[in-house]
């Protein structure tokens, strides 16, 4: 049997970690580099010095490489798939999983002189990073990786598998649940969830799967402010280990295929497939039965007819 993190011609797979010098990001470029693949390290350029110690700790550095690239820019991330694909063929695996959190209250009131309120460069930033970072689109939401991944992985050939390549977005419990009150992080997440489940009509067609990693709490920089007192409490939570192996395991999984896949603690579970086979509780039979025959229309008609511009 061929190796889920080989080609059929025997090479390493290639992965893309947005992020990846950091946190679970770094946890992932270790994981998939012990499995055999290569790797690929985009994080911002003050993350030069982390990049370079996890590559020097490699045996095998040339199975490495570091881009220093900002996943809200969209030429830093053409380079970085250039560059990739330049040094291993071709990009195989893309995690999209760089994000941040806001250091300001959404709903701080700042105000100018005159009384008037002032617009929030924090929110602005962090939706810039988590969605249009993640996606890239002109809309200004999510996913940079995912729109350049899926252009770039197209053209790749066949694996054993059947698929050409595969995404794995990197949303949050906060894609689900807005408890925290953390507006933007949890407005961006709930978008990257959403960016998933739109993604699947294309990514079919293409031959590409994307899934979603979801963690609960897990101790990295963004949960710094009150890792230690979460752990005082013995509440549960997640190693950067955890995540990242669940990433591994379900990029490199055929069966996976919009499939969102949450990490809490010693659970590992798929939620997206009950959740739609829970609708009609959810919905009701009336509106479940009127959004099936949405979705049909939908189907029928090769997707969304889409309005022209306004001038
Ligand atoms: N830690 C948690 O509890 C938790 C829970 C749910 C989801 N997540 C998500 O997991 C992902 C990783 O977060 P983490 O906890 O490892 O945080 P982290 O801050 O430790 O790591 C994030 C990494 O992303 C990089 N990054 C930030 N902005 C970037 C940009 N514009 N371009 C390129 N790289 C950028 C940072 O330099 C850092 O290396 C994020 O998407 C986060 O939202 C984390």
């Amino acid at each position: 049997m061929v190796s889920p993190v080989h080609l059929p011609n025997g090479k390493p797979k290639t992965v893309i970690v947005t992020g990846g010098a950091g946190g679970i990001g770094a946890q992932t470029i270790r994981a998939f580099y012990e499995k055999g693949c290569n790797v690929v390290i985009a994080d911002l350029p003050f993350s030069k010095d982390a990049a370079t110690q996890i590559i020097s700790s490699f045996t095998d550095s040339g199975r490495a490489l570091y881009c220093p690239s900002n996943i809200a820019d969209w030429d830093n991330m053409r380079t970085l798939f250039r560059e990739a694909k330049n040094k291993f063929g071709q990009v195989d695996i893309v995690v999209a999983n760089a994000g941040m959190m806001e250091s300001q209250n959404f709903f701080d009131f700042e105000e100018d002189e005159a009384g008037e309120l002032l617009e929030s460069r924090d929110s602005q930033r962090v939706l810039d990073v988590n969605l249009k970072g993640t996606l890239n689109s002109e809309l200004n939401v999510t996913n940079i990786p995912l729109r350049l991944a899926m252009h770039s992985m197209k053209s790749n050939p066949l694996d054993s598998d059947g698929a050409r390549g595969s995404i794995i977005l990197t949303a949050s419990t906060s894609g689900y649940f807005g408890g925290t009150g953390v507006l933007s992080y949890i407005a961006t997440k709930h978008g990257v969830v959403g960016a998933a489940r739109a993604s699947q009509r294309k990514a079919t067609e293409l031959g590409v799967r994307v899934n979603v990693i979801a963690p609960f709490f897990t101790p990295t920089y963004i949960t710094g402010g009150y890792s230690d007192e979460w752990k005082r409490r013995g509440l549960p939570a997640n190693t950067v280990e955890d995540v990242a192996n669940a990433v591994v395991s379900t990029s490199i999984d055929p069966v996976r295929k919009g499939h969102h896949v949450m990490v809490a603690g010693a659970f590992i579970k798929e939620i997206e497939t009950p959740r739609t086979a829970m609708t009609k509780d959810w919905l009701g039979e009336d509106i479940a039965e009127i959004m099936i025959k949405g979705g049909q229309f939908f189907d029928d008609m090769g997707g969304y007819t889409m309005p022209k511009p306004r001038e």
